[in-house]
C-alpha cells in the first residue's frame, strides 16, 4: 500500500501528516503545520500546496487515501464542514471534493474527536477494545465513541458532542452555555473558572499565585493554573478539584449509558493525571453503577500529545477499509 495523508483543520493551526502502515501499526513519515488562513478557499489551497510538497519529498510513490479531521458540526457523508465555532468564516464548505478530484483517491471527513478515537483505538490506548470512548479534554471537549467494534457517529454526526451537556445551572461558559461539560472540562473552561475564582479572591484583598492583580485576570490560562497547582497553590488546587469532580460526573454519565471497557482521555488529563485521577475515581465511585465501573478503565491517551497527528491518518485508513 502507498502512503496515507491526514489533514487536520484547526481554528488557529492546520496540519498535514503522512504515514505508512507497517503491519497493524503506523509509521509517521512526516508532519507539517501552518497557521489557518482566513477563509476556506485559502485553507484548502494551503493544504494542497503543503501536501504536494510533502508527497514530492516523502511520498515514495503512491498516495492511497486522505483523511480529514475537523471540529464539528459537519456532515461526513456529504463531506461538508457546516459552521464550526472555531472556523468563523466557514459555512457548508465541501472540503472533500477538491481533494478527491485532485488526487483521485478515497477521501474521508470526520469530526476531530471521532478521528482521535479511531487513532487511539487502532494505535494507542484503545487497542483491542470493542467498546471505547475518547475524550479530547484540550482546547475544547469532544468525544468519539467506538461501540461494538465500530465508530458510532449518530444520525447526523452529532453523537458524542458531550461538551454541550449541562452539568450545572451556572458555571463557566462553553458553547455559549453556562455550566456545560466543556465549560468546566477544557483548556478555555479551566482558564475562565480560575479567573472567576481569582477575581473573588482579589476582591477580598487576597492574591492567588497565578494572578496577583486585576490586570492579570485576562491573562490566566489553563497552563498558568496548572503550573500554580504544581507548586501547591491552594486556589489552583481548588480549581482542579472542581474540574476533576465535573470530569468524574461526566464520565459517570458515559459509563452508565454506554458501559465502555475503556475511556481514553487526551491532552490535559495526561498532563494532570496525578492531580485529577484520585478526584475522578472518588466521584465515579459515588456516581456510576458499580458493575459498569468495575469493567471500565480510565487512561490517558497512548499517543500522548501526538493524537492529533494520527487523527487524519486513521480517517484515511477507515476510508480505505470502508
Ligand atoms: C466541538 C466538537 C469537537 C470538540 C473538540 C467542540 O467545541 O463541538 O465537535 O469535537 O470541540 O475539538
Ligand atoms: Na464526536
Amino acid at each position: 500500500m502507498g502512503v496515507l495523508a491526514g489533514l487536520d483543520v484547526g481554528g488557529t493551526k492546520c496540519a498535514v501528516s503522512l504515514g505508512r502502515l507497517s503491519g497493524s501499526d503506523i509509521e509517521l513519515i512526516a508532519k507539517e503545520s501552518f497557521p489557518t488562513p482566513p477563509g476556506p478557499a485559502d485553507t484548502i489551497a494551503a493544504f494542497v500546496r503543503t501536501l504536494d510538497d510533502m508527497l514530492r519529498l516523502h511520498g515514495g510513490g503512491r498516495l492511497a487515501a486522505i483523511g480529514i479531521s475537523c471540529g464539528g458540526p459537519l456532515d461526513s457523508r456529504s463531506g461538508l464542514v457546516l459552521s464550526p465555532p472555531n472556523l468563523p468564516n466557514w459555512d457548508r464548505i465541501d472540503i472533500v471534493s477538491p481533494f478527491r478530484e485532485r488526487y483521485g483517491v478515497p477521501v474521508g471527513l470526520q469530526n476531530d474527536a471521532n478521528a482521535c478515537a479511531l487513532a487511539e483505538w487502532k494505535w494507542g490506548a484503545g487497542k483491542g477494545c470493542s467498546n471505547m470512548i475518547f475524550l479530547t479534554f484540550g482546547t475544547g471537549m469532544g468525544s468519539g465513541l467506538i461501540l461494538d467494534g465500530r465508530l458510532y457517529s449518530g444520525t447526523n454526526d452529532m453523537a458524542g458532542e458531550v461538551g454541550h451537556i449541562r452539568m450545572e445551572e451556572d458555571g463557566p461558559v462553553g458553547y455559549g452555555k453556562a455550566g456545560s461539560f466543556e465549560g468546566f472540562c477544557s483548556g478555555g473552561g479551566i482558564a475562565r473558572l480560575a479567573a472567576a475564582m481569582a477575581a473573588q479572591k482579589l476582591e477580598r484583598g487576597e492574591a492567588p499565585a497565578f494572578c496577583r492583580t486585576q490586570e492579570e485576570l485576562a491573562g490566566i490560562t489553563a497552563q498558568s493554573v496548572s503550573a500554580a497547582a504544581g507548586q501547591g497553590d491552594p486556589l489552583a488546587l481548588e480549581v482542579f478539584e472542581i474540574v476533576g469532580r465535573q470530569l468524574g460526573r461526566g464520565l459517570a454519565l458515559l459509563i452508565d449509558i454506554l458501559n465502555p471497557q475503556r475511556i481514553v482521555i487526551g491532552s490535559i488529563y495526561g498532563r494532570q493525571q496525578a492531580l485529577l485521577e484520585p478526584i475522578v475515581m472518588e466521584e465515579l465511585k459515588k456516581q456510576s453503577l458499580p458493575l459498569s465501573l468495575s469493567v471500565c478503565q480510565i487512561v490517558p491517551a497512548g499517543l500522548k500529545e501526538h493524537v492529533g497527528d494520527y487523527a487524519g491518518l486513521s480517517v484515511a485508513l477507515n476510508e480505505l477499509n470502508a
